[in-house]
């Protein structure tokens, strides 16, 4: 079985002089990953380690360089979810570590429950081993200047695209053996409530995998993402509509019904590609037979 992957970099109004970078962690985490899916490593250990790499990258909100919240703080939510089972691990309001979608996996994998929330998962993490950063180390300049921005703006608002960098990252993978897997990966919106959680780390939300279903990672506006369920309305239809028809009725519910803006990528479980999005732009690639395609609106 030909394995697949496709990741995404965030939705929103990516701006030109920030499109190149976009596409290039992409295009990173697609390249060394996508081999080890050919020799034969995991859906799950592919979301994982894609999703690392894009965390590591201060480009995307996940990670280093995600966004702050009101009070100045960086809160982290992951989710990563196995398409064998539909088993997963998500954390939430996770703060000083770099790669909250690791922690997630070991909260699937290592303990009785499926999500983990604020100082609860924050002192599993500890108790995991995980490098305790301060905040300063997941901060870019970036980010701080964009804080100074908004922070006392009040036609500010979470929902209206702006023109900013960043967004919440995922990947969806397809293994050899033909399991399915998704991860997300994302710091929230700017200036969020503190203890706000957004669509990320909730399974039918921020991600799904079934491999009878399918697999989808979203991004973008998460209240909306929330109440469409959007990962979950998708995948759920792709066997009686097909690709495009699930997708497009999915984004013109959340569109009419909420008003939400997001996107979304996917794989079927006969292992075809699919994504779209409302937002004005979409970071994301995928691979097919070791060549690259990257997007971006
Ligand atoms: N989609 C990321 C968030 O709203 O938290």
């Amino acid at each position: 079985m030909v394995p697949k992957l496709i990741i995404h970099g965030g939705a929103w109004n990516i701006p030109i002089e920030y499109e190149k970078d976009h596409l290039d962690g992409i295009r990173e985490a697609l390249t060394r990953v996508y081999p080890l899916l050919l020799d034969g490593a995991s859906a799950l250990d592919s979301v994982e380690q894609a999703v690392n790499i894009l965390e590591a990258n201060p480009t995307y909100d996940s990670g280093r360089g995600a966004f702050l919240n009101h009070v100045g703080g960086i809160e982290l939510d992951a989710i990563i979810v196995d398409g064998r089972d539909i088993n997963f691990g998500a954390v939430a309001g996770v703060k000083n570590i770099l790669h909250p979608v690791t922690l997630a996996r070991r909260v699937m994998e290592r303990t009785e429950h499926c999500f983990l929330i604020g100082q609860g998962a924050n002192e599993f993490a500890r108790k995991e081993g995980f490098e305790i950063l301060d905040t300063q180390d997941l901060l870019t300049e970036r980010e701080l200047e964009f804080y100074n921005k908004i922070k006392s703006d009040p036609n500010f608002h979470t929902k209206i695209p702006f023109d900013h960098p960043s967004d919440t990252v995922g990947a969806v993978a397809k293994d050899k053996d033909g399991n399915l897997a998704a991860a997300t990966s994302t710091g929230g919106t700017p200036r969020k409530l503190q203890g706000r959680v957004g669509d990320s780390p909730i399974l039918g939300a921020g991600a799904y995998a079934d491999n009878v279903l399918g697999a989808a990672s979203t991004t973008g506006w998460g209240e909306g993402i929330m109440r469409a369920m959007l990962a979950f309305r998708v995948v759920d239809r792709l066997k009686d509509k097909g690709k495009e028809a699930s997708v497009e009725e999915a984004l013109s519910f959340m569109k009419n019904r909420i008003d939400g803006l997001a996107g979304i990528i996917g794989i079927t479980p006969g292992g075809e590609y699919f994504y779209g999005y409302n937002t004005p732009k979409m970071a994301f690639g995928y691979m097919d037979t070791r060549k690259v395609f990257l997007h971006i609106k």
